[in-house]
């Protein structure tokens, strides 16, 4: 054959193949867009399909979609505004979600449902950010997350877990992203505070029990006149309590510092600080004992016990159990490694506002004083083995 001939046909397979790799191209990129979209709260799934399909519309309606965010009218202000932040908040949301999806979502997953792809090799696991609560704030009790505990967590990691210190990411991209935490963190609770509210009259267990087709109409009328503006009014509500977060009265700050671990207690002057501080860890007043074991090791009697769900149903495993259903250990206080942070403010805070969303209690409004709280940091840092020249003896009485 002649390369004349050969020609034609050298072009035309070049042709197919430019054709098909464009056709695949395409197709890849339309399948990938179909691929990532916000799952829906599993809360959802206990409602009917007319009323689950009406909270999935005004999700999208107030927080948009995966693939066309909107900051919801009822948080329209940017959310975290460092002084030099520039640039329109809908392009912060976009810049914070490929931020997100390239440094986060391997763990916290696309929902923020705490099931990225690594999450099944983690233990303990990531954070389901839709409860909307955060363990370890600088905040009173009860009360969310600040921004700056937000950015702290993400600089510096919780040490001992997975959640590794993004030492890498400037502040302008930490702000971004907690901005996007926030953001996973309101659409997922929204569905599900929204989702408990209408399973009273609209669940499947309502719909099996009275007439089906008078429980549908009432639903449409639900969906047309009610649901919006409860959604609204919800997701109102609950940007306001984050809100409200970073409101510096809302910070635990003690009025005063700690005395050294061998200096006088300030609550029982007739002893020192660190024995006064072992006296409450085992009294029943403090309770620590029970949880945390005598010696600290995390293995105190309700560790082993059975406990009830918050619905009255007891968990099928022994132990402490966290909001998110998880088994979840007290600390080994002898290990040296605090989730929350080790200086002496964040222990106090551990102390006195607790671990949220966990059994580690709030202290600071069930009856320990400031003082009594800074005698216990002073003996539990005894315990991590910072004061390796404090002997056994000084707890002889
Ligand atoms: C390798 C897995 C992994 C990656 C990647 C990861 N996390 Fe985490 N994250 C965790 C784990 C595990 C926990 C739970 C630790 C615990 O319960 O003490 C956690 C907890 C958190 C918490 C909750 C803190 C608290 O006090 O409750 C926040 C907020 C958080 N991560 C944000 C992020 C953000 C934002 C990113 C990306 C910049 C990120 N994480 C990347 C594993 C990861
Ligand atoms: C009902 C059980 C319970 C009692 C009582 C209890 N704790 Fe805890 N504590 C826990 C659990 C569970 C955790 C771990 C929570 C987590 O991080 O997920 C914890 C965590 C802590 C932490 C956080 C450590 C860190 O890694 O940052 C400190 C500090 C602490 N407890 C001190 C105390 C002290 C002091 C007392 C008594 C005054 C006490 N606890 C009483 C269950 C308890």
């Amino acid at each position: 054959m002649t390369t004349k001939k050969l020609l034609p046909i050298i072009a035309l397979v070049i042709g197919c193949v430019l054709f098909i790799s464009i056709v695949c191209f395409f197709m890849f990129n339309a399948w990938k867009k179909r691929e990532v979209e916000f799952a829906t709260h599993p809360a959802t799934n206990q409602l009917i399909p007319s009323v689950k399909q009406a909270i999935v519309d005004n999700s999208n309606r107030v927080y948009g979609t995966y693939k066309d965010l909107k900051i919801p009218q009822t948080a329209p202000v940017q959310w975290t505004t460092p002084a030099d932040e520039k640039g329109e908040p809908q392009h912060r949301l976009l810049n914070a979600q490929a931020l997100y999806t390239q440094h986060c979502l391997m763990c916290h997953g696309v929902n923020g449902a705490g099931d990225g792809p690594q999450a099944h090799i983690l233990n303990p696991k990531p954070r389901d950010f839709r409860l909307g609560i955060v363990k370890y704030t600088s905040t009173e009790v009860g009360q969310k997350a600040s921004t700056d505990d937000l950015q702290n967590v993400i600089k510096n990691g919780i040490a001992g877990t997975g959640m590794p210190a993004f030492k890498g990411l400037g502040n302008h991209e930490i702000a971004q992203i907690v901005d996007y935490v926030k953001y996973l963190a309101l659409r997922g609770d929204t569905e599900r505070v929204v989702s408990i509210e209408a399973a009273v009259d609209f669940s499947e267990a309502q719909a099996s029990k009275g007439n089906r087709q008078d429980l549908l109409e009432e639903a449409n009328r639900f969906i047309e006149e009610d649901m919006p503006p409860i959604y609204d009014e919800e997701s109102e509500r609950l940007f306001d309590i984050w809100k409200k977060a970073d409101s510096p009265s809302q910070i635990v700050e003690p009025e005063g510092l700690p005395p050294a671990p061998t200096e006088s207690s300030l609550a029982e002057p007739s002893i020192l600080s660190i024995e006064n501080g072992r006296r409450l860890y085992l009294s029943k007043k403090g309770q620590c004992a029970s949880c945390h074991g005598e010696t600290g090791k995390g293995d105190g009697e309700q560790t082993t016990q059975f406990h009830k769900r918050p619905d009255g149903s007891n968990y099928e495993e022994p132990g402490l159990h966290d909001a998110w259903g998880h088994v979840v250990k007290p600390r080994d206080l002898t290990y040296g490694v605090f989730h929350g942070g080790r200086r002496p403010i964040d222990i106090y805070r551990r102390i006195y506002a607790g671990v949220k969303g966990t059994p580690m209690p709030a202290y600071g409004t069930s009856g320990l004083s400031e003082a009594e709280i800074w005698d216990l940091v002073n003996y539990l840092l005894y315990l991590a083995g910072d004061f390796p020249e404090i002997s056994q003896e000084t707890f002889s009485h």
